[in-house]
């Protein structure tokens, strides 16, 4: 039998943001009723993390409240973003500190028949602290000695908006230094796929550029297309994977209509106003 994972992304928990938490309830009774084997959260866990342990110790709760085996990935509402954007909340050793307070690891690995599944933490592949490059070395490490399993990662940001050779350093994805390295890592290894959450999209396009990337779409809200461009699809939800012992994959995306379709640009009092795209301005 197939070892199910729910990937589950993007819930951005507060106590300040109840029609958030309404929606994380939704889907927890249905993770409660369909019971999968490993539920994998893929991020942004919390609404603002990045500020306080406040809502890291509220989304852990909510994590904890699902009675499933489950593990988690930081975003960069839980641990702050990629400081070379420049951003005022810089990925660093406190709040990195406040994750680990909060929730344990940022990187994990899980071993289950055939497969190896790893967690990053993408969001500290820049910041340049210890726990950076002994991430790196996790990885180089963890699939040396995968022993031929298939691999599957897990992470926040997907590591290219478009092309693996992308050059743009933007909010989304992983930024092309880092890209590098961990693909210079990945060289030559049996990597199933990539599952990452972060745009709040849904794509599947396939094996592209020798790599699977899946995006999952968010379970709180969308980022409308008056704020943001449209490269996958904009559903609520989450992904479910089959992993087969055989090395099988399959995946599909899950819908609930319990999900409530909040869109962040008509909610300035979440994180401020969004900027229109040029031509919504
Ligand atoms: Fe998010
Ligand atoms: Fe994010």
């Amino acid at each position: 039998m197939a070892f199910r994972v729910a990937q589950i992304s993007d819930t951005h928990l507060s106590a300040a943001h109840p029609e958030f938490t309404a929606n994380f309830e939704a889907l927890a009774e249905h993770l409660r009723a369909i019971r999968p084997d490993l539920v994998v959260h893929t991020g942004d866990v919390s609404a603002h993390g990045e500020l306080a342990i406040d809502d890291l110790r509220f989304a852990r709760e909510r994590m904890d409240g699902l009675g499933l085996d489950w593990l988690a990935v930081p975003g960069n509402h839980d641990v702050g973003n990629d400081a070379v954007l420049g951003g005022a909340t810089p990925a660093n050793a406190e709040r990195l500190m406040r994750w680990r307070e909060a929730f344990g690891a940022d990187w994990h690995l899980r071993d289950i028949p055939g497969w190896r599944l790893i967690g990053l933490d993408t969001l500290i592949t820049t910041a340049g602290l210890p726990e950076s490059e002994a991430q790196f070395a996790f990885l180089a490490e963890a699939l040396a000695t995968a022993e031929g399993r298939r691999v599957a990662l897990f992470q926040h940001k997907p590591l290219c908006r478009e092309r693996l050779a992308d050059t743009e350093m933007t909010y989304w994805p992983v930024l092309p230094e880092a890209r590098r390295r961990l693909l210079g890592l990945l060289e030559g290894h049996d990597i199933a796929f990539v599952a990452s959450g972060h745009l709040h999209q849904w794509l599947d396009r396939g094996v592209c550029e020798g790599l699977r990337q899946i995006w999952a779409p968010a379970v709180a809200f969308v980022v409308g297309d008056a704020w943001q461009e449209r490269w996958g699809e904009k559903p609520l939800g989450y992904v479910e994977h089959l992993l087969h012992a055989d090395g099988r994959h399959e995946c599909r995306l899950v819908t609930l209509p319990g999900l409530a379709r909040h869109d962040i640009g008509l909610m300035p009092a979440v994180y401020g106003p969004q900027v229109p795209l040029p031509e919504h301005a």
